[in-house]
């Protein structure tokens, strides 16, 4: 998020906070509230915190953060709560029920695996883990546990994979082979997709960087790949990671796919020659054990088709689109539709998906209270970044990737 957005952003939230922080005693009571905590309340965790603010039978009670600027704007949402400097005083802490965790890719398995262990339910932004072997830890720590965890893969509660889900299961595909699936984004020419200003207060004083950096090789403060975190391997998955997942974890749950047999992808650095090191433009094919090819195409340098899945059955054709430009009326729609394939289905009409999504936030507090399975569980929180990371590791070795492969070369 620009710092400007941001700053409006936080102008209007912490209006909001002020009334929703704590939630008036007549909406539940003290003991059916559940109290919660953040790491990493950066520009996603401002956007969950303004979510979580919202659910009323929620109550925020600290954060942390190893920059003391978001602590800062934290406190601004939510006067009154504890800004810490260190997650684990945050785990520490009794009256904290359930932890959100916002940091960046890298320390998401570091963070995921002390909150489970301190006990806390927890909600983890996608992806999961930065790396297979990561992966493995984290489902295995949430096998050994009865904590409710959801991923931050908000589209599993979409109600258009509900009706997918239903239209699949009601036979109206017949036989899927084949998923086509695509993200694409522009941005004004000189100025690189994901590229934050560094603030100027950004400095050592105010950031814990060892913190950041987690046991990896030490070096002086890098500003630029602590706030640019995204753009460098060491940190971050790329756009794989950062969108790609959202659409193989959706398309995985419809079609209650396994984890992928094989994996490819090419692209390069094309359009955005800022120093990254994540590709720009992207192509990857997903084989899968039952019969299903599963490919995704991303570019940083056209936004005109927006994003989509379509579902490719011998019966009929799920497409979910989002984002595209219309050509006649300039506007952009997200619809759900399914397409009856006449050869098969002579009879058979037009569907749009039309049931109401769920919010995700809300989701999770209800299963935390509920003690029920939420909707984006670590298993697809686990398939999701299995698949993400097989693709990467085929373009950083520039070969096609199996999961018997991927699984050493993660090892
Ligand atoms: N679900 C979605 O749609 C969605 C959208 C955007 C981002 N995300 C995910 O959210 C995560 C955060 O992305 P972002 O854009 O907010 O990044 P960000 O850099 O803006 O925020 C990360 C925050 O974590 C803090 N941090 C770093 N190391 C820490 C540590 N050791 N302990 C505590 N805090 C630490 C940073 O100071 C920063 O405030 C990423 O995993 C990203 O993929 C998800």
């Amino acid at each position: 998020m620009a710092e400007n957005t941001r700053r409006d952003f936080i102008k209007t939230a912490a209006g909001t906070a002020a009334l929703l922080a704590y939630p008036p005693a007549s909406v539940l009571g003290a003991s059916d509230r559940v109290r919660v905590g953040m790491i990493g309340v950066g520009a996603r965790g401002q956007e969950l915190l303004k979510q979580l603010l919202a659910v009323p039978n929620a109550q925020l009670v600290a954060i942390a953060d190893i920059y003391s600027r978001r602590r800062d704007e934290a406190a601004e949402f939510a006067p009154g709560i504890h800004a810490l400097d260190d997650h684990r005083r945050l785990l520490d802490m009794k009256d904290v029920d359930a932890v959100i965790v916002a940091s960046p890719l890298h320390l998401h398995a570091r963070h995921f695996l002390d909150v489970v262990a301190a006990g806390k339910d927890l909600y983890c932004e996608k992806t999961m883990t930065w790396s297979i072997t990561e992966a493995e830890q984290c489902l295995r720590a949430a096998e050994k546990t009865d904590r409710v965890i959801q991923i931050g893969l908000q589209h599993e509660s979409s109600g258009a994979l509900a009706d997918a889900k239903k239209w699949i299961k009601d036979g109206l595909l017949g036989k899927v082979t084949q998923v086509e699936s695509w993200m694409s984004r522009n941005t004004p020419h000189g100025k690189g997709q994901w590229v934050r200003t560094v603030p100027s207060e950004c400095t050592p004083q105010n950031v814990n960087w060892q913190a950041f950096l987690n046991g990896r090789p030490d070096r002086p403060f890098d500003a630029n790949k602590f706030i640019n975190w995204r753009l460098f391997w060491e940190f971050s998955g790329g756009n794989i990671t950062e969108n790609m997942v959202h659409q193989i974890a959706w398309i995985t749950s419809a079609l209650d796919l396994p984890l992928p047999s094989a994996a490819y992808m090419t692209g390069g650095v094309f359009s955005e020659k800022d120093g990254r090191e994540v590709p720009d433009t992207i192509a990857v094919t997903l084989d899968f054990p039952n019969e299903v090819v599963v490919t995704w195409q991303s570019t940083f340098s056209n936004s005109r088709y927006g994003l989509g899945e379509r579902l490719l059955g011998s019966d009929g054709t799920i497409e979910h689109v989002a984002g595209a430009t219309d050509m006649v009326t300039g506007n952009s729609d997200e619809v759900t539709r399914y397409f009856p394939e006449k050869i098969n289905r002579a009879n058979g009409a037009p569907l749009v998906s039309e049931t109401k999504d769920q919010n995700h936030m809300a989701n999770w507090i209800d299963c935390v209270r509920s003690r029920k399975a939420p909707n984006a569980p670590v298993e697809i929180g686990y398939r999701s970044a299995v698949a993400a990371h097989m693709a990467n590791l085929a373009y950083r070795r520039k070969e096609r990737v199996t999961l018997q492969s991927a699984k050493t070369l993660a090892a």
